[in-house]
């Protein structure tokens, strides 16, 4: 039998998502109706109340005052770790940079020692409190990557326990295998890039763990021809390929990612036009992670030449130990600031965008009809609040297929 779970009525403002006349298609005075877990109606209060009336619903939820935003879609983080890297954060504030960090063994290598101590329970423990962070901050989807253990046997163990997370934990959790995140000490890439076509991309796919293969492609980590074996291999293997690309030196990963005809290209600082150009004709959805950029206080990826030249880009936490911010409305706040994004635009790149970075639209980041009730309730009049009120959590409650979740 279907029921009606959930009516919110009242907002000052609903947003469905992108518009095709307007940046955004939204409703002022708004109700939206759920029933079964999904959106049935959106549009203004009054008619949506005379449909679904509030009292047959389970959950009334007046949002006089607040507005309603779609549950943000953070494509790009590095959730699961252990350990404690913030020395390294105060010694890049004192000049010192993150590859010399990493060529000492700190930095990625650290975290990979810290991971290989811990066991499995410590490990979920780590991500829940984590994903709990991000959920209450407005994030209903997130892609959480494995490559803190750069061995068969860790990186199985870390895909299990994000497997682990998803089940146990409202949130949905889209798992990318990236064995190919750094160079173990006392190997050299080509061997490694070997082992991780070899022994762990087999081992991953045979237990069906993970949905999308990334590398980071970058001077002194891999190659764009190491990249290319790997993602190559992961095609065979039945995984979509991402990429971390163009991050601290243009070495083309993002045509790689237009030639393997990637998911998404990630970061992106120091692509220029003929990179974008091949992102777009590609359908590369270009991931930008402005955290990064801002705690390495490097220069921002060059958002606005993306939607210039036609194309649109995702905007993600990134959070790692190294950007170690769980909140997507930080991120949409940088995306405008520093990046030069509307809000209406970073919050489509935060939340149907990134849906688009995890092959999802027909899942996430939008409030039309028939799609998952994935919400944010902004304890604000309008979307913008999310940007303007930097560094606060604008969040009040956030509803996962309908239903409000307190943790
Ligand atoms: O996307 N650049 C490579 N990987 C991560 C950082 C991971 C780490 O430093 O632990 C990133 O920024
Ligand atoms: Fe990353």
């Amino acid at each position: 039998m279907t029921e009606l779970t959930t009516i919110v009525h009242d907002a000052s403002e609903i947003v469905v998502g992108p518009g095709t006349d307007e940046p955004l298609e939204r409703y002022e005075n708004a109700a939206i109706a759920v029933t079964d877990g999904r959106v049935t109606a959106v549009g203004p209060t009054n008619e949506i109340t005379d449909e679904y009336p509030v009292e047959n619903a389970t959950h009334a939820i007046n949002a006089d005052g607040k507005s309603v935003i779609p549950g943000f879609v953070d494509s790009h983080t590095h959730a699961l770790f252990a350990g404690d890297r913030s020395d390294e954060f105060a010694a890049k504030l004192g000049g010192e940079q993150y590859q010399d960090i990493l060529a000492e063994g700190g930095g990625i290598l650290r975290t990979v020692r810290a991971v290989r101590e811990r066991s499995d329970d410590e490990l979920l423990v780590n991500v829940l409190f984590h994903l709990d962070t991000m959920f209450a901050h407005g994030t209903t989807t997130v892609e959480i990557k494995s490559g803190y253990g750069l061995d068969t046997e860790t990186e199985l163990r870390m895909l299990d326990v994000i497997r682990r997370a998803d089940e146990s934990h409202p949130m949905d959790v889209v798992p990318t295998f990236m064995g190919a995140h750094a160079v173990p000490e006392e190997t050299d890439a080509d061997t490694y890039t070997d082992r991780v076509i070899d022994e762990q991309l087999p081992a991953v796919a045979d237990q069906g763990v993970a949905e999308f293969c990334d590398v980071f492609c970058e001077e002194d980590v891999f190659s764009v021809e190491q990249s290319r074996r790997v993602l190559e291999a992961g095609l065979e293997h039945g995984l979509t390929p991402k990429i971390h690309a163009e991050e601290f030196v243009r070495l083309g990963g993002a045509q790689l990612a237009a030639e393997v005809g990637a998911t998404s290209a990630d970061h992106l600082l120091h692509a220029n036009e003929d990179d974008r150009a091949a992102l777009t004709e590609a359908g590369v959805t270009p991931v930008l992670l402005p955290g990064t950029a801002f705690s390495l206080e490097a220069d921002y990826a060059d958002a606005r030449a993306f939607f210039d030249d036609g194309g649109s880009v995702a905007v993600a936490t990134d959070f790692n130990p190294n950007c170690y911010s769980q909140s997507m409305g930080f991120a949409i706040a940088l995306a405008c600031v520093g990046m030069g994004m509307t809000p209406a635009e970073a919050l489509i790149a935060g939340t149907h965008s990134g849906a688009r970075a995890l092959d999802r639209t027909d899942k996430a980041g939008m409030l039309r009809e028939g799609m998952p009730a994935d919400m944010a309730i902004v304890d604000a009049p309008s979307h913008v609040h999310v940007p303007y009120n930097f560094g606060v959590n604008t969040v009040e409650t956030v509803l996962k297929g309908g239903e409000p979740v307190h943790r």
